[in-house]
């Protein structure tokens, strides 16, 4: 049996037939999906404690290096996600150009994208959540909001939320799209009054030392920061549910990313600009910010607005996931049995009730920091991944009908990974430990299950027609 086999794109577009999703999407519904899924607790909690430990005011540095990695591989994203418009995501892609053991690593790591990733999310929502509730004079017990690590029992808020958004994912992605498209505008409009109200008071002072931990410290925050602009890629998770994907796909990426970068550098300057940036190493730095400068009305609507972003966010992430397990499991490396759409809404439910709980249990039990690095780490290592699978399908099929067409992709293509690996390397010592004995596991699954039962090798032992 062969690792290497790939799924014929061709065959991967008929594949999904049997399990049609709806087709509802629309470009803009991709562009605000992409937004709800990237604007979140990244920009809104990591920014200042990025800046106040790593970086300085050169925080800004940071967000243009991890945006250009972020950059290059949307690109690569883009094109494959319209030329496949499949769910499944990099795993998909990775199964199309570079074979089955690196599409199952590659779905494996987006686990780590997505459903830890989403954990880290509702950990933040929670913190956020919290912290509002005690600027009311609510104050919540420890033992009820923190994770053990912490000195508490579970994170209970965390649990609640996530709960909810699994009952309205269950409900279905036209429901869940309507909700995410309000709560994208009421977060839009948080950002665009911090910096209308913060810009004013802006003091260049701050700004001085710019690299108070060097360059090196700029690359650190690069890898942390880029937790904020992971999202974007979840986009090409819906790519099965668009009414036109081979337009709508790349706007809905590059439309995001681009409308994201911009606001995180606007909002890393203003916010090393209006206090010192040592004094942002906080739960909630953009209110903090807000609320020294005197404003405290701005500061409690721009808390509010961090919440709603933050649960698109994760409503995004979770809907993420439930999408690359429905192309894992219809492609037999996860149990076939998770795949069901439900008769009346749909939406694979199992799957989307089995990420819930697991989404539950991360974000109750375990402290957010070690979450968010090891989510930075798969989610790096699948645009690696897919960076390589843009250009190896370019040589292996280059006459595929390509309706986007990554430009430059010989320079692109290798900087992806140029960017995206330097991040990897500027990540804790300890992720990669967490990291390895993840993808350890995932080696054990692959070679006791999914290998056997892989749709490919089936058909393989049935004289089918995979391309090796
Ligand atoms: N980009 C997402 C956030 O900032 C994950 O929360």
């Amino acid at each position: 049996m062969n690792i290497f086999r790939t799924k014929n794109i061709a065959e991967l577009i008929k594949g999904t037939e049997q399990h049609a999703l709806k087709k509802s999407l629309g470009a803009m519904d991709l562009v605000l999906l992409g937004i709800g899924c990237i604007i979140g607790t990244g920009i809104f909690v990591l920014t200042g404690v990025a800046a106040a430990k790593y970086a300085g005011p050169g925080i800004m540095l940071s967000f243009v290096l991890s945006g250009l990695a972020c950059a290059f591989a949307a690109l690569a994203y883009a094109e494959l996600a319209a030329m496949v418009p499949v769910a499944g995501s990099a795993y998909t892609f990775a199964y199309a150009s570079l074979g089955e053991f690196v599409a199952f690593i590659v779905g494996w790591a987006l686990v780590c994208e997505y459903t830890v990733g989403a954990s880290a999310v509702a950990a933040g929502w929670s913190g956020y959540v919290v912290g509002l509730l005690k600027s009311a004079g609510i104050v919540l017990p420890t033992a009820w909001t923190a994770v053990p690590a912490d000195g508490g029992i579970l994170n209970l808020p965390a649990i609640i939320i996530v709960i909810f958004l699994t009952y309205l994912l269950v409900l279905g992605t036209k429901e869940s799209a309507a909700l995410n498209k309000v709560l994208v505008f009421v977060k839009l409009g948080c950002v665009a009054i911090f910096l209308l109200l913060a810009t004013p008071h802006v003091n260049p002072m701050n700004w001085e030392p710019f690299l108070p931990f060097g360059l090196g410290g700029v690359a650190t925050g690069a890898a942390i920061v880029f937790f904020a602009y992971i999202g974007f890629d979840a986009v090409s998770t819906a790519a099965e549910e668009c009414k036109n994907p081979n337009k709508d796909i790349p706007i809905g990426i590059v439309g995001s990313l681009v409308v994201c970068t911009v606001l995180y550098i606007a909002v890393a300057a203003v916010l090393t600009g209006v206090v010192p940036y040592t004094s942002l190493n906080n739960g909630e730095p953009v209110a903090f910010a807000l609320r020294t400068i005197g404003l405290n009305f701005g500061s409690a609507i721009v808390g509010l607005g961090a919440i709603c972003g933050i649960t698109t966010v994760l409503l995004v992430m979770m809907y993420g996931q439930t999408r690359v397990f429905l192309a894992m499991a219809r492609d037999g490396m996860i149990p076939q049995t998770l795949v069901k759409v439900h008769p009346k809404y749909g939406t694979p439910h199992t799957i989307t009730i089995v990420t819930g709980v697991v989404v539950c249990i991360l974000s109750g039990f375990l402290p957010i920091n070690v979450i968010a690095e090891l989510c930075n780490m798969g989610t790096l290592l699948a645009f690696c991944i897919v960076s390589v699978g843009v250009f190896v399908l370019r040589k292996r099929q280059p006459d595929i009908h390509r309706p986007f067409r990554c430009p430059y992709v010989w320079l692109v293509a290798p900087l992806a990974v140029l960017f995206c690996g330097y991040l990897i390397a500027n990540l804790p010592a300890e992720t990669f430990m967490f990291f390895g004995i993840w993808v350890a596991i995932g080696i054990l699954v692959y070679f006791t299950y999914s290998r056997h039962n892989s749709t490919l090798a089936q058909s393989n032992s049935d004289g089918g027609s995979a391309s090796k």
